[in-house]
């Protein structure tokens, strides 16, 4: 028996050796950043660093963590339940034969360089210890941007189906002596407000089970700054994150006994099982991360960047100037209403006019929000001249066109429900809770993904002058039951209505690559990089009033760039929340992303009207700044002193548009803003934006980059709602 347990000893000591002489470093590197893995055959993948670029990571071959195997296991890639794993598993599967266990051991990878040069996949091959079940990590990294994406590929090559517990697409392991974790929460109206929490040991998780209309009250994305309990814009370690997935997430933070923090970020689990049949791969959604050293603004750059180069439809082009009828008219239109909206928009400087909800349903009109959601044939009795005429008229007046639709939904009073009721998401025997009056479709169903897809094509042939669609989505998914998912897959819901979605948008995308496409979802129901891929913008918010959508603008504006963010000019006293804010303050908030304006201009009054065509006129000079240049955000609309601005800089630094609001009564205080992100050395000419006549003394004066970013500028604001946009271009002033 020794001697047995001797040859035993021998056989180990002798591969683990032999695995510790073929263990090798996988450098997963941007300019800047640096993902550093350690794998040898049989063993399980390692993650030895995320951060700040190793130019030489060859001497962490040799790195120790000096954990006890028996206490706690190491930092590992992918971790999953069962082995020695005693954190939440990023894989829990029960396997054919009933193992719960799950061991993944390293196999090979391979690097490849993309067609875009900037671009590079490595592709690590993980097994099973015993089972035929295999998983792919695959980082691709964008050298630039300095972004890592990650997500993981399972497949089952077992003699039957396996049960998939949890997938998460990537597990990221980080040391520091603290974190603070920021992310969004909210509510419709109230979306993406920032939240700073230093985290204890245990876990801290932010998810949705909302299916559909996921991102108002948390979002699928985070900071965390590293060793520091100060959340800071300029300086110090960041480590962000922001999940592709349009569905379920959850990203979990779990701060375990050796002080590492686990991070799992992935589709949620919860409710979510999913039967990988023999021969099926399963593919998480994409993980989007960065880290940056010059704070939480360095992270928002990389991820804005990332966004335009590669995580939106069309990172490019902006969404033109626009009125929007719902704010103005809502569902009581006609063409003559519609048309003087186009008349007054026009002269107002606005670029497009979009048509939203109310146009469509004869048996069962859509004159309020309790019928006609399905039946997308245009009103005979509201619009007898069809959507040609108008959409016609607008281009006639040099304006573009778009029209509403909320292609995923239906109204139980309409045609669609009487003729497919069994699209519809239900469970039998239980009543379908109704939102907003409406139910689901559900899109896991290949002819829902005919119809809805059909519904987007046949609204672009009601004229050859449709520029852009408003997708909206305006409801949840829950007591969730499909007809279409056979009986031990109904979970299988979850997942495939957001393939289903992504489906219908590759063909709409085959088809119509250059349309511009809106995702709201109830406003900010659907600002998540899944969406993005395929969407040109997000509505932000239903909530238009200027105050508070300061705080909505800025927590998006942390993972998504101002281009994706439509903000509207409404009414006051405002519609939500009854605020009543200078007209001026509304346009210089709203200018800050991508501007237009939603309100019955008829009620404006002449001087509101000459105010807003030179906002709009300003906002033409400056705007591809705020749409492509580095955001730097000056203080928070959090502060105490009320004090918040922005500044856009222009990649080749030669121009710049800050924004400076005073979100309260000032009193004596003069407000202090300090550009950064100038070159030092550049002269820069002050000009004041949007204004009859110069108001402060640093007009029309210049000044170098340093002397702005250390001195800064200082408007007289007193009042609350007072606002400035100073245009900075390089060149000499006075
Ligand atoms: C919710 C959207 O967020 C609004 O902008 C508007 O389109 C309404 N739906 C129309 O029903």
């Amino acid at each position: 028996m020794k001697k047995l347990l001797f040859l035993l000893c021998a056989v180990w000591t002798a591969s683990a050796t032999d695995a510790a002489a073929q263990r090798q470093l996988i450098d997963i590197h941007t300019d800047d950043v640096s993902l550093i893995l350690r794998a040898a055959p049989g063993e399980e993948v390692q993650l030895l660093h995320f951060g700040g670029r190793i130019e030489d990571p060859a001497p962490l071959m040799a790195y120790e963590s000096y954990r006890h195997p028996g206490h706690n296991t190491e930092d590992v890639a992918y971790p999953t339940f069962g082995g020695r794993n005693y954190h939440e598993a990023a894989l829990r599967a029960t396997h054919v034969d009933g193992d719960l266990n799950t061991e993944l051991k390293y196999l090979s990878h391979e690097t490849q360089r993309l067609a875009d040069e900037n671009v590079t996949r490595t592709t690590i091959h993980t097994t099973d210890a015993v089972q035929a079940f295999d998983v792919d990590l695959v980082y691709t990294a964008y050298a630039r941007e300095n972004v890592i994406t990650t997500h993981a590929e399972i497949r089952n090559r077992e003699k039957g189906t396996v049960i998939l517990h949890s997938f998460y697409s990537s597990a990221l392991p980080l040391r520091a002596e603290k974190y603070l974790l920021t992310h969004l929460h909210g509510a419709w109206t109230h979306e993406a407000q920032v939240e700073h929490t230093l985290l204890t040991h245990g876990s801290k998780s932010i998810s949705s089970i909302r299916g559909v209309r996921t991102t108002h009250a948390e979002n699928p994305s985070f900071m965390l700054t590293l060793g520091s309990d100060r959340f800071d814009e300029v300086s110090g370690e960041v480590v962000a994150g922001t999940l592709a997935w349009s569905g379920n997430f959850r990203l979990n933070f779990e701060l375990d006994e050796c002080q590492v923090l686990n991070i799992l970020a992935g589709i949620n689990p919860e409710g979510s099982e999913y039967r990988l049949h023999r021969g099926e791969t399963f593919t998480t959604p994409e993980m989007i991360y960065t880290h940056s050293f010059e704070g939480a603004g360095g992270a928002s750059r990389n991820l804005h960047d990332w966004g335009r180069n590669y995580g939106i439809w069309n990172g490019h082009t902006p969404t033109p100037t626009l009125l929007n009828s719902w704010e103005g008219a809502a569902f009581r239109f006609n063409a003559r209403i519609l048309t003087d909206m186009i008349d007054d928009a026009a002269a107002m400087g606005l670029e497009m006019f979009v048509l939203d909800d109310g146009w469509f349903g004869n048996k069962y009109p859509r004159n309020n929000d309790k019928a006609g959601l399905g039946d997308w044939e245009v009103n005979r009795e509201k619009l007898p001249e069809g959507i040609d005429y108008i959409a016609s008229y607008a281009h006639d007046k040099g304006l573009k066109f778009g029209i509403w639709i909320e292609p995923e939904m239906v109204n139980p009073k309409s045609e669609l429900a009487e003729k497919h009721p069994d699209w519809i998401v239900r469970t039998p025997k239980r009543e379908a809770p109704l939102t907003r009056n409406q139910l689901l479709l559900d899109l896991s169903n290949p002819e829902v993904q005919d119809f809805v897809f059909g519904v987007f094509d046949r609204t672009m042939q009601l004229s050859e002058h449709i520029d852009y669609i408003k997708w909206d989505a305006n409801r949840c998914a829950n007591s969730i039951g499909s007809s279409y998912q056979a009986d031990d897959e109904q979970a299988h819901f979850w997942i495939e209505y957001t393939q289903g979605l992504y489906k219908v948008m590759e063909r709409i995308r085959a088809k119509y690559p250059d349309v511009l496409i809106q995702a709201c979802a109830s406003g900010g129901g659907r600002v998540e990089y899944g969406a993005l891929k395929y969407f040109d913008e997000v509505w932000t918010s239903d909530n238009t009033e200027a105050l508070t959508r300061a705080r909505i603008q800025y927590g998006t504006s942390l993972f998504y760039p101002a281009l994706v963010m439509a903000s509207h000019v409404s009414v006051t006293p405002n519609l939500q929340t009854g605020n009543v804010t200078p007209l001026k303050f509304r346009f210089d908030i709203a200018c800050a992303g991508r501007m237009g304006m939603e309100l019955q201009p008829k009620h404006m009054t002449e001087e509101e009207r000459a105010e807003a065509r030179r906002a709009i006129e300003a906002y033409k000079e400056y705007r591809d700044i705020v749409m492509q240049g580095d955001l730097y955000r000056i203080g928070t609309p959090y502060d105490e002193d009320g004090c918040y601005a922005i500044a856009y800089v222009a990649k080749d630094k030669r121009r710049a548009v800050v924004f400076a609001y005073s979100l309260r009564y000032q009193s004596r205080t003069v407000p202090v803003f300090r550009i950064p992100g100038l070159d030092p050395a550049t002269q820069y000419t002050i000009r004041e934006m949007n204004i009859d006549k110069p108001r402060y003394w640093f007009e029309g004066r210049s000044f170098n980059g340093e002397l702005l970013e250390r001195a800064g500028i200082n408007p007289n604001f007193s009042r609350i709602y007072d606002s400035a946009v100073f245009l900075l271009e390089a060149g000499d002033g006075r």
